[in-house]
């Protein structure tokens, strides 16, 4: 089965951190998000994927030189002009050659869905699209979608006013398509899936049906939430170990291979200290997620907090809540709260 994974966005709320990096390609607990994204939809029959782009193109191509990642084969559909999600579905399909029923996902979207069970469902109902929903406490920063009991849409509305969503159960991202669909949507032109097909889908009934399917799941697109994606991750939210090299050295420390952490270290779960980095003496690290080849100082303390390949935490330095770009470096003695700091771009 073929997969279409949206990556063309600018990743607008985590910049600094997108101008180089594309979102997809920023690590969750020291992997690639968009490796964990490709590894799950093998685990589930997926052989080939279609990877939606147009924001920083060649930042992918770079990633996966040969066009595979493992068993999977990978394509590339890359817009000269944003498309819109349903625009970019339809460009993206064409380039593939798609011509069967088929899954897309959003690109970042962080999720233990089961996807075969989302594939059986659409069979099941012989539907023409389905989507995966899952509940949320505020639906208003998302695309909320009623049902009727067998699952079929009752109506689809994107970012409704707070306050005012039917249910809190919402687009989750993930949907499997019938190729008819593509002909629903107006070719080279910019056409959203949320506020322009699905919602057109309802004229009729019997096209459009929703998985409510209250698995682990997450939108990594904000400061707060890709920090969270971390600590999830490295709980086990989406498999054990959370990452290929990891060692558990006690509940919830992860080690990966190289890294030295000084004795009188204090370490609060979960952690993770990726490969080669140096940790201590007389250091605390919390809920922290530490990349590879990073140096945490003497006697700092880091807390709930990310630190991205070659970040330096000087000595006596302080940060909470905070995001620490690769290679970029705190200064002795700092004290950073809820920021996202990158290095300096060389002249
Ligand atoms: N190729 C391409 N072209 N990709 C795009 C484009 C485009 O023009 N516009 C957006 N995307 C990609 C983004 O990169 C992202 O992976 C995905 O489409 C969704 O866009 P977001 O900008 O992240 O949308 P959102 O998070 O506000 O809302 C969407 O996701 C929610 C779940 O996280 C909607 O699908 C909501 O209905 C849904 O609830
Ligand atoms: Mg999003």
């Amino acid at each position: 089965m073929k997969a279409v994974v949206l990556v063309g966005g600018e990743g607008t709320r985590l910049r600094p951190l997108t101008y180089a990096t594309p979102k997809p390609l920023l690590p969750i607990a020291n992997r690639p998000f968009l490796e964990r994204q490709l590894t799950w939809m093998a685990a589930s029959g997926i052989d080939e994927v279609v990877l939606s782009l147009g924001y920083l193109p060649d930042a992918f191509r770079a990633h996966f030189p040969d066009d595979r990642f493992g068993d999977l084969r990978l394509r590339y559909a890359v817009e000269d002009e944003p498309l819109g999600t349903a625009g970019a579905i339809r460009f993206a399909a064409e380039t593939a050659g798609i011509d069967e029923r088929f899954v897309v996902c959003n690109g970042d979207v962080l999720t233990a869905l089961d996807l075969s069970a989302l594939v059986r469902f659409h069979d099941e109902r012989d539907a023409r699209a389905t989507i995966h929903l899952v509940r949320v406490t505020d639906p208003s920063a998302f695309g909320v979608v009623p049902t009727y009991p067998d699952g079929e849409v009752k109506a689809f509305v994107e970012k409704p006013p707070p306050g005012q969503a039917p249910t809190d159960w919402i687009n989750a991202g993930t949907y499997v398509l019938e190729p008819s669909v593509l002909e629903r949507i107006p070719a080279g032109i910019n056409v959203s899936i949320e506020r322009e097909t699905f919602p057109r889908m309802l004229e009729g009934r019997g096209a459009l049906y929703a998985l409510e399917h209250d698995v682990y799941w997450l939108d990594i697109g904000t400061p707060d939430k890709y920090r969270a994606a971390h600590l999830d991750v490295l709980a086990g939210a989406v498999g054990r170990p959370p990452v290929a090299d990891a060692t558990e050295t006690e509940p919830g420390i992860w080690i990966q291979p190289g890294a030295v952490i000084d004795a009188s270290t204090r370490l609060v779960p979960p952690v993770l200290i990726g490969a080669d980095s140096a940790v201590g003496p007389g250091a605390y690290v919390a809920r922290t997620s530490v990349g590879a080849g990073c140096v945490v100082g003497y006697g700092a303390r880091v807390d709930g907090s990310v630190l991205l390949d070659g970040a330096e935490i000087g000595r006596a330095s302080d940060v909470v809540d905070c995001i620490v770009g690769p290679d970029a470096t705190i200064p002795e003695a700092g004290t950073v709260r809820d920021e996202i700091l990158v290095a300096d771009r060389p002249e």
